[in-house]
């Protein structure tokens, strides 16, 4: 993609989210209806739907050549990433929406021809946005923010891990992983992947690990980190595939190597 293109669509995104988020706020005391998807913890609101479909129409509008690949599924059924596409996390963290209305993001990541251009996460009631444009380094709000250290050792490091190894422990060994919890200095589980990323990405965490997620958690988080000069890929250190839901290791190379080779490679296929 041009630098000129990248950037007006960069400045539209952002008017978009911002203004998204502005609409979340407003309404963040109303009643709320409450649904449940694939489990009885798997929780969808109106906000996700609303704010999802506020992307599909101003996307379908001003874009008409553009797809949107949206977890509420207003978007379109993508098969590749051919062409340009908006990848899209309408509220990110919904549990922490509806218990706490704090601590949720909005994130979009923008692919064009499978390379990420531009990624935004918005954490909406800090009205913090983190953002990024290929090969133009990532902000926090105005601040740029500096490269990932790479001298950090896992010892001195804090992880964001949740629970969801003890769920998915087909692909772990469990006392690796146990392990690893005891070899960090600590580990936080905020309850948004995309947050989670954008703290690696300034810093205040020194790595992420997931074991499961879906390409609108991360595909804004990857962009942004990949402008610091971190690495994300799967449990195994291959490349991530957006088509699809994949586990999770995003931090420093150093961190990258140490956690892949000694702990994760140890575990079950
Ligand atoms: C969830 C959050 C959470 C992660 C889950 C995701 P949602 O997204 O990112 O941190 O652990 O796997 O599904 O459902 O709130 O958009
Ligand atoms: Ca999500
Ligand atoms: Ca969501």
């Amino acid at each position: 993609m041009e630098r000129n293109t990248r950037q007006s669509l960069f400045s539209q995104a952002k008017q978009w989210v911002l203004e998204a988020g502005e609409i979340i706020r407003e309404k963040i005391d109303d009643p709320l209806v409450i649904d449940t998807k694939s489990n009885a913890n798997d929780l969808v609101t109106t906000m996700d739907k609303e704010t999802e479909q506020f992307f599909a129409s101003k996307i379908k509008k001003n874009y008409p050549d553009h797809l949107l690949f949206g977890e509420e599924g207003y978007g379109d059924k993508i098969e590749s990433l051919d062409g340009t596409i908006w990848i899209v996390d309408p509220i990110d963290g919904t549990m922490n929406f509806v218990h706490q209305k704090r601590g949720f993001a909005i994130s979009v990541g923008i692919y064009h021809d499978g390379v990420g251009e531009i990624g935004l996460i918005y954490d909406v009631m800090a009205d913090v946005l983190y953002h990024a444009q290929k090969n133009g380094g990532a902000y926090k709000n105005k601040q740029q923010l500096e490269q990932l250290s790479s001298s950090l050792n896992l010892q001195e490091s804090i992880l964001g891990l949740n629970h969801f190894w003890l769920c998915e422990n087909s692909l772990v060994d469990e006392r690796e992983m146990q392990r690893l919890v005891k070899t960090v200095r600590g580990t936080r589980s905020t309850g948004s992947a995309a947050l989670e990323m954008a703290y690696v990405a300034e810093g205040n965490f020194d790595g992420y690990l997931a074991m499961r997620l879906s390409p609108w958690d991360i595909a804004a988080g990857m962009i942004i980190i990949n402008e610091v000069g971190g690495v994300t890929t799967d449990r195994h250190g291959h490349p991530i595939n957006l088509l699809e839901r994949t586990s999770l290791v995003t931090c420093n190379k150093e961190i990258q190597h140490h956690i892949l080779n000694d702990f994760l490679a140890k575990g079950k296929k």
